[in-house]
């Protein structure tokens, strides 16, 4: 078979490589989705995402990609000129912002360096000063794919709270679902947002939303934007007959519920310590190397992913170019205003330690032979970090 240059180490911060146990399940034969084992099938699957949510809330699922998730998230809850506070932690939240200006929202941007996490006070500054309540949602992202920096969703939650404000919590885990924990419930969240083609380990397509009372209320009560496709109360209704209003995408459901059976077997705790220790070692080879990462702030390293920055001068979109070409390697690039800046090493879904230190020793050679002047090899320091925190063999998904 024919193979793309890249695609042997898939490593851009998602989609990554499926696990054969997936990529299995898309060929199951196909069921009749308003058939018993259809209904079934959608009940598991739901269930599932239901438990790895932490919620008790329904969950909704659409066969789009998640910026389709962030639409439906917007139009079942507001209306044509409500304001959105969002963080600018980089490039997805300003894309984000940038589709609620199209659905005729009012975007209220929380200016950001790109480096740290969203900052609790200053929004619950910019709420508290909100005296007429024209803000009524903020949207947040856990973990910004573009910089590698997970912000604090509990303390947003609570910035919230002292000040009394009631726009709704609305939270994008597209890149930290089944990577770090996440607790929709517990921690007080309205609105999640996911996707498949991260933590899930699948190919991209699928979207999913988690809501809460507060949601479905604004639903039933102020929200007057156009829904169409996305209305999740007629999905609500279909589910719990286990139906979908419309076709549902039999095969990725195959293939989602394989992949909740992966991350249910190898234990969500075990999932979390494994990217954790992956995200470490790869800081560490960083750091041997003499450069720098994107996030400013130790506790708000991302486990999926880690930027690295290059010295002025040197081309990221250089080295991304070699690598692919020479080693068959893909990494993510700088997005926006970190265009050619940043290389961004996505240590997240079906990973090990050894495949990873592999795929160091091929971005340090890359670097170097780019001219990236290096301090140093920076596999010992990884090795370390793997060595030390390694409790358990590490096991890879498939
Ligand atoms: C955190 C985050 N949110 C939203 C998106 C947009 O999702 P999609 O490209 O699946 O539409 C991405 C894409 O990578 C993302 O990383």
């Amino acid at each position: 078979m024919s193979r793309d240059a890249g695609s042997r180490h898939l490593r851009i911060p998602g989609p990554t490589p499926v696990p054969e146990r997936i990529r299995r399940a898309f060929l199951r034969p196909l069921v009749d989705h308003r058939g018993p084992a259809g209904r079934a099938l959608t009940r598991r699957v739901l269930a599932g995402l239901q438990r790895l949510l932490g919620t008790r809330h329904p969950v909704v699922l659409y066969p789009a990609s998640g910026t389709g998730g962030w639409q439906a998230a917007l139009v079942n809850t507001l209306a044509p000129g409500d304001r959105i506070l969002v963080p600018e932690t980089g490039h997805f939240a300003l894309a984000w912002a940038a589709l609620a200006r199209e659905c005729h929202l009012e975007p209220v941007i929380l200016e950001g360096d790109w480096r740290t996490p969203a900052d609790p006070e200053r929004i619950a500054r910019a709420l508290a000063a909100d005296r007429e309540g024209r803000i009524r949602a903020v949207c947040l992202l856990h973990n910004e794919t573009s910089t590698g920096v997970t912000s604090d969703v509990r303390a947003v939650r609570a910035a919230l709270d002292r000040v009394g404000h009631p726009a709704l919590l609305m939270v994008d885990v597209i890149s930290s679902l089944a990577i770090a924990p996440y607790a929709h419930d517990e921690w007080g969240v309205d609105v999640t947002v996911g996707a498949v083609q991260k933590g899930l380990m699948l190919p991209p397509g699928l979207a999913f939303l988690a809501v809460g009372p507060r949601a479905r209320a604004a639903r039933r009560r102020h929200a007057r934007l156009p829904r169409g496709y996305f209305d999740w109360e007629r999905m609500i209704e279909a589910n719990a007959e286990g139906l979908f209003p419309y076709t549902p995408a039999t095969a990725m459901l195959f293939a989602l519920e394989e992949a909740l059976r992966l991350l249910e077997e190898e234990g969500l705790e075990r999932v979390f310590a494994r990217h954790a220790r992956l995200a470490a070692a790869t800081r560490a080879a960083v750091a041997a190397w003499g450069l720098e990462v994107q996030c400013r702030d130790p506790r708000a390293h991302s486990a999926a992913l880690t930027a690295v920055r290059l010295p002025p001068g040197h081309d990221a979109e250089a080295v991304r170019a070699h690598l692919r070409a020479r080693h068959d390697i893909a990494l993510g690039g700088g997005l926006g205003r970190l265009a050619g800046r940043v290389l961004r090493i996505g240590h997240l879904g079906d990973l090990d330690g050894v495949t990873l230190l592999g795929l160091l020793a091929g971005i340090e050679t890359g670097l170097g032979a780019c001219g990236v002047p290096l301090r140093g090899s920076g596999l010992p320091a990884a090795m370390a970090v793997l060595a030390a925190e390694e409790t358990d063999a590490e096991t890879s998904p498939s």
